[in-house]
């Protein structure tokens, strides 16, 4: 994928370097612009649209009652780390790519997704190593697996939720570790992301 490895622009001879203005110059650079046009933009496009469908059919799996394999799963988050290692932020603008949502599990494999790749980057920040960073990018790919227990309508809702369907959501982290345990042979700290990813830094939050 050294293809995908972003390069700063260089301004080509004879062309006039931007003048910045004083009082912009005491400011921290702007994030330079993603190029995105080339195969390197469709193949990232491409690579989180897979993700998004695999994750989609690991959601559905779950709301029918099956116990799909995770496979899957685990192989497109070995893609997108090495995709995202040599290739920078290119999947930050991946997740720019908008979508309109067929139903609750098509918005939530999005979502998680989306939070995998955050997550990820946080990681990275954070210089996990490789493995750290696997888990922890895995285990946002599946955190709230456990809403496909909910009715589909209470994911969709709009607006402030009442008393008794924000207590129905507040179940979601406890169906995850349920239905995560299948996976606990070879990925054991799946549950416990999905268990305690409402978890705060004090302890509150919800279902602790
Ligand atoms: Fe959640």
């Amino acid at each position: 994928m050294a293809d995908m490895v972003s390069s700063q622009p260089t301004i080509p001879a004879g062309v006039v370097k931007p003048v910045i203005p004083k009082s912009k110059a005491a400011l921290p650079p702007e994030p330079a612009t993603i190029a995105v046009d080339g195969k390197a933009c469709s193949d990232i496009i491409t690579l989180y649209e897979d993700a998004v469908a695999i994750t989609l059919q690991f959601l559905r799996g779950h709301r029918g009652r099956s116990e799909p394999p995770i496979s899957g799963i685990a192989q497109i988050v070995e893609q997108i780390i090495e995709s995202v290692t040599s290739s920078g932020d290119l999947c930050l603008k991946a997740i720019q790519h908008t979508a309109e949502f067929d139903d609750s599990d098509h918005y939530l494999a999005c979502h998680q997704v989306n939070v995998a790749l955050l997550t990820m980057r946080a990681g990275m920040g954070m210089k996990m190593p490789g493995d750290k960073l696997y888990e922890l990018t895995l285990g946002a790919m599946v955190h709230d697996i456990g809403m496909t227990q909910l009715p589909e309508g209470l994911i969709t809702r709009q607006g402030k939720l009442d008393q008794s369907g924000y207590a129905q959501i507040k179940q979601h982290p406890a169906y995850g570790k349920q239905l995560l345990t299948s996976y606990t042979g070879a990925y054991p700290f799946l549950e416990t992301i999905a268990y305690q990813e409402h978890e705060r830094l004090d302890g509150s939050g919800y279902p602790m």
